[in-house]
């Protein structure tokens, strides 16, 4: 055997040569081969799944798989499955509304099918196990295990433009529905930029530093892998102090989204959007990727991408600001919130009596864009305070309620036309499992000098497949125009949830 044929590693049946030994599999089929279907959401971390491949018919995680440990193996991508096999995925993942932005989806078809591959019978406990090496941000998994029994059976496959406008509404950005998205092909800038830019990861001072390759950049930038703290998270604000029906703290949330910024420009050019396919339910509305890949591209001369690791999305994305609040059932109250531009109108919006007073506090960055935030808190308080949810109204005009019991969380929503029942049911699962798992699960720790500790996938409390209970959504009929009506299912559920709980006043109140 010569040298060369030592290095080669198989991928989709084609032999390919390792000439850099230290990249890990991720970066070598990314780079190296092109495929880009394997994506990446937290290397390497190795806790998102986005980056699944199978190797010799078992699927691992790319991005802390070294190459050089897969040198004389089988590596098998989405890109290389068998066409029928890849478009009945497809299929079942469209049909049961399975896939949003479509960037976790890719790993999570290569994980069934290696579930299916291994040929045993697979008992539905078993396919919510194998998610948890997963994370999805948009769906709420019910859909994705929807999926998983529908492969195969699923008749038509919804491609068409009132899916899409569905889709639009309820993630404030354009999406697309259709087998491209389900394949991982939503269009993400860190995918469709030319070859030849040159790359911009940020510095450990506030800068960016750029390479002709990823690993390059990631090299020149000394970046520091996150890892879980033990610094506790604690809700940062004091309550304001008064004789109140009900008060809640909030924490530092961490939006999560799984395609981390990027953006790609050319010199004099209009930059590419962040958001390519939505997904993050407002919380990149303002990120720093789009200006900076500007910025570089004019000063280089060249086209630059911008690529944000999980860890600078966390030190650098806008959070959900954390709040202190106390109301009475005669709708006055005191809400105190983390200084945030635009959150007072939010709250004053549905809440008018009730008094906003913005604090000054050491943290991360954040932003009244983030799914209904501060409308949100101030409705959830007001149930806590009757003690019921009722029916919640959103700016928009959409209505929902929702209740919980020992099994299940049902939910009600009338938001104008339906345009596509599939879609937006799953935007109204999704949107429950954000809630539920908002008031039960997720904070991110920032110490006393508002540094965020959190930075792996895992440590943000994201609530996963199998814990989940089960969501039942009755959609109402409705002639009027389309709204969004899962912002509106997310309030409903978290004021639901925390009154479920018993009304603890600090979030995250557990499982
Ligand atoms: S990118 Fe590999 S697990 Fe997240
Ligand atoms: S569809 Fe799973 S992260 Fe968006």
């Amino acid at each position: 055997m010569n040298d060369q044929r030592e290095l080669s590693i198989k991928v989709d049946g084609e032999m390919f040569v390792v000439n850099d030994e230290d990249l890990t599999l991720l970066d070598f089929l990314r780079s190296h081969v092109g495929i880009t279907s394997v994506k990446d959401g937290c290397s390497p971390q190795g806790q998102c799944g986005c980056c699944t491949v199978l190797v010799d018919g078992q699927a691992r995680v790319s991005c802390v798989t070294p190459v050089k440990r897969v040198i004389g193996r089988e590596i098998e991508t989405l890109e290389g499955l068998d066409d029928t096999l890849k478009n009945t995925w497809a299929k079942a993942f469209i049909d049961a509304g399975a896939s949003q932005c479509g960037f976790c989806t890719p790993g999570i078809i290569m994980r069934f099918a290696a579930l299916q591959k291994s040929g045993e019978k697979t008992e539905i406990e078993k396919v919510k196990r194998s998610l948890h090496a997963h994370l999805c941000r948009c769906t709420g998994w019910q859909t994705i295990l929807e999926a998983w029994d529908d492969f195969g059976n699923s008749e038509v496959a919804i491609e068409n433009d009132k899916a899409s406008e569905r889709a639009s509404i309820e993630g404030r950005t354009p999406q697309k529905i259709g087998f491209d998205t389900a394949l991982g092909k939503g269009g993400f800038s860190a995918d469709i930029a030319p070859s030849n830019c040159l790359i911009a990861v940020p510095d450990q001072l506030g800068g960016w530093s750029l390479g002709e390759s990823l690993t390059e950049a990631r090299n020149a930038s000394k970046k520091i892998q996150g890892r879980r703290t033990t610094v506790k998270a604690v809700p940062p604000i004091e309550l304001p102090t008064g004789d109140w029906d009900a008060v809640l703290r909030t924490n530092w949330v961490e939006p999560g989204y799984l395609e981390t910024d990027s953006s790609w420009c050319e010199p004099g050019g209009e930059p590419s959007t962040p958001l390519a396919n939505g997904g993050a339910f407002g919380s990149k509305f303002e990120s720093v990727a789009p200006s900076a890949a500007r910025q570089l591209a004019d000063k280089y001369k060249r086209p630059v991408l911008v690529l944000l690791s999980r860890e600078d999305s966390v030190h650098l994305g806008h959070k959900r600001p954390p709040i202190a609040g106390g109301v009475n059932k005669n709708g006055e109250g005191i809400i105190r919130v983390a200084r945030t531009p635009g959150i007072a109108d939010a709250i004053n919006s549905v809440a008018p009596k009730i008094e906003v007073q913005e604090i000054d506090l050491p943290g991360p960055i954040t932003s009244s864009k983030v799914r209904a935030a501060g409308w949100a808190e101030a409705k959830i308080l007001l149930c806590g305070a009757f003690g019921e949810v009722g029916t919640i109204i959103s700016p928009d005009g959409s209505e929902a309620s929702a209740e919980i019991d020992e099994k299940s969380i049902n939910i009600s929503v009338r938001c104008g036309e339906v345009l596509n029942e599939t879609v937006l049911r799953s935007y109204c699962i999704g949107a429950a499992h954000m809630a539920w798992s908002w008031v039960t699960s997720e904070s991110l720790a920032v110490d006393v000098n508002g540094l965020i500790q959190d930075l792996t996938v895992r440590s943000f409390g994201i609530v996963r497949a199998g814990e989940m209970p089960e969501v039942n959504v009755e959609i109402q009929p409705d002639s009027s125009k389309a709204v969004n009506g899962s912002d509106a299912v997310f309030v409903a559920v978290a004021a639901a949830t925390w009154i479920h709980k018993g009304t603890l006043p600090e979030w995250p109140v557990g499982n």
